[in-house]
């Protein structure tokens, strides 16, 4: 299986700042051997959708709700993301969670709500550095994953992302054997749960130079990458790593 390379955007880039970072990256993206997926804000959904239409590059939202439409006034919709081309979805990314109060029982719902559009949920989970210290990492990540996958069905284009909180957006990423414990614990989980083959990403200042060790760690299956992706350059070179 491919490596499987994801750029969450976050709160960054107008449409001509989307359109102009793939004028760049795309004619680089047919020779990397990876998977490629971006989250563009849902104001640069559109320009995404134009310049990625027919490219060998996949988007998605940073975020849904499981309804398709009604009175939620400032969500933006899933059906819309579908209509525009996008395939994918994050679900629970700790911004979310902690900023936004994202109650954990939505989780399942939207992961269910993505998967029976055909999009491609990919389900954050990740424990607060007060939670590593307290020793409950394993008992947060595994009631975040059940949560998340309560209403799941097996499907290959199921994704989950590990970002340790406390490594978002800080500089300080997860050590190897930190990453490792973690990826062997979600990978026997989803195993014991019939969700054989779902990728597992990390997430958590990655970077052009701590990539390659990061990608050598068992069931590390990619990255999902916030400030370096940002960059073209260096996006390019986590991808290359
Ligand atoms: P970071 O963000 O790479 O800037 O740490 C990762 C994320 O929030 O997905």
């Amino acid at each position: 299986m491919k490596k499987l390379m994801a750029a969450n955007w976050k709160l960054h880039k107008t449409p001509a700042e989307t359109r102009e970072f793939f004028r760049q990256f795309l004619p680089q993206a047919p020779n990397l051997g990876v998977d490629c997926l971006f989250f563009p804000p849902a104001t640069s959904w559109e320009a995404a959708s134009e310049v990625l239409k027919d490219q060998p590059v996949q988007w998605g939202a940073q975020n849904i709700w499981f309804e398709a439409q009604g009175a939620f006034t400032g969500e933006a919709s899933a059906q819309t993301l579908k209509a525009l081309g996008g395939q994918a979805c994050l679900v629970g990314h700790s911004e979310r969670r902690r900023l936004f109060n994202e109650s954990p029982d939505w989780m399942g719902r939207k992961v269910a709500f993505a998967q029976n559009l055909g999009l491609t949920p990919v389900l954050c989970v990740g424990e607060t550095l007060e939670e590593r210290e307290a020793g409950r990492t394993s008992e947060v990540v595994i009631a975040q994953l059940r949560e998340g996958l309560s209403s799941a069905v097996p499907a290959p284009n199921l994704v989950i992302a590990y970002e340790p909180v406390w490594a978002i957006g800080t500089g300080r990423v997860a050590s190897s054997a930190q990453v490792a414990e973690a990826h062997q614990l979600i990978h026997a989980e989803l195993e014991q749960k019939g969700f054989q083959g779902t990728r597992i990403l990390y997430g958590g200042s990655v970077k052009p130079d701590n990539a390659k060790e990061l990608l050598s760690i068992p069931h590390v299956d990619g990255f999902l990458v916030g400030g370096a992706s940002l960059e073209v350059e260096s996006f390019l070179k986590i991808c290359q790593a």
